[in-house]
């Protein structure tokens, strides 16, 4: 088999950890930045992991946008997605035109829900696979990746045509094997705990980290920055944020027509082993509310409660909170907006 062509199509702090370890896999891995353009085509990228020591990573190629990759000319097996999900600001599947061709795993590393189906929409014929991820990472500056802690990678094909479907005709399907393809070309890479999936658990992985985001993420906000463990800890806080926790956890067997496999913790288990975590983080919507950046509001919170509405099902706690936190980055970037005119 030719060694797969890998992209990573915005090279952040996941793309870019990730990235690495298909590298050291073997695969020519290209990279397309933005902000961090020149630092990278300059240095390549610096990574210090406590599980990997502190290596560097240069990318086979290094582009400053999709159509800089698309004058290449390569054929790409995987295109690795890891820009934050954004669709109220971009519709990133536009970028990836002139990218995909015959046999092209189109592979999704983003939090969130309904993150695939614009992709799908708009490449009805390439493989599309969905992926989460539990890793702590961030670029404190360009080119440089501080992996923090966890590697855990789940990819499944994402099959929704299929849901009903005999098991065999998935099991058939390319992107099947692409994802164990994709999967284990990441375990060659030393991320031991990468692991394909179906499509329908590859889902139910989605929602259940939605139980962790979606509570944890604007409460932290809205809160004016308390840590995970902060919430976790206090008495009021702890109750919103299961009770939160609970309505995705009952909400989400509902819309998947299945419940969920009894490995996959509970609010209290999530809320006890939040009290334990040391290092007083807090979620990465926060940093990007701090920094005036776009939140991922859509994915994480607008995109669950319209799956579940479509479904004839309500969820006022996440309705709650998806209210107040759209609402309070229009007026902070109202305010920028004002507070730049003067
Ligand atoms: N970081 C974590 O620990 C973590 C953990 C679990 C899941 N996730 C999820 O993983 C996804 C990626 O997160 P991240 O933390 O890696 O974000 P990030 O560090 O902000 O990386 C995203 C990268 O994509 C680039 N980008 C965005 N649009 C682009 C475009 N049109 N062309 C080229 N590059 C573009 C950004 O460039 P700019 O710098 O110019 O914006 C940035 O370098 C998100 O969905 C996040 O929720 C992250």
């Amino acid at each position: 088999m030719p060694t797969p062509e890998v992209l990573i199509f915005g090279a952040g702090a996941v793309g870019a950890f990730y990235g690495s370890r298909l590298a050291v896999a073997g695969a020519p891995v290209s990279a397309v930045c933005r902000s961090n353009y020149a630092a990278v085509k300059e240095s390549g990228f610096s990574i210090t992991s406590p599980q990997f020591g502190s290596y560097d990573w240069r990318p086979t190629r290094v582009f400053s946008s999709a159509a800089d990759a698309v004058a290449a000319g390569v054929h790409w097996s995987f295109i690795v997605v890891t820009t934050k999900a954004l669709p109220d600001v971009s519709d990133d599947s536009a970028l990836l035109e002139g990218l995909v061709g015959p046999g092209t795993a189109i592979v999704l590393v983003q939090n969130g829900l309904g993150v695939e189906e614009p992709y799908r929409q708009r490449f009805p014929h390439a493989a599309i696979l969905s992926a989460v991820t539990v890793i702590s990472a961030a670029q404190p500056s360009p080119g440089h990746i501080a992996h923090n802690r966890w590697t855990r990678i789940n990819i499944g094909p994402f099959l929704p045509d299929l849901e009903s479907a005999d098991d065999k005709e998935e099991e058939s399907h390319a992107a099947t094997s692409q994802a164990r393809e994709f999967a284990q070309l990441l375990v060659s890479g030393g991320v031991t705990d990468a692991s394909a999936y179906s499509h329908r658990k590859l889902q139910q992985v989605r929602w259940h980290k939605i139980a962790i985001n979606a509570s944890f993420n604007p409460s932290s906000v809205l809160s004016n920055g308390t840590s995970n463990r902060a919430m976790a800890e206090d008495a009021e806080m702890s109750e919103h944020v299961r009770g939160v926790m609970e309505e995705v956890l009952t909400t989400a067997p509902k819309v998947l027509g299945a419940p969920f496999p009894a490995e996959f913790a509970s609010a209290e288990t999530i809320l006890n082993s939040t009290r334990k975590n040391v290092s007083g983080s807090r979620p990465s919507m926060w940093a990007d509310w701090e920094a005036g950046r776009p939140m991922e509001v859509e994915a994480i919170l607008g995109n669950p409660i319209r799956l579940a509405r479509a479904k004839g099902l309500e969820m006022p706690r996440m309705q709650t909170l998806y209210a107040l936190i759209k609402m309070a980055q229009a007026n902070r970037d109202q305010l920028r907006k004002s507070q730049s005119r003067l």
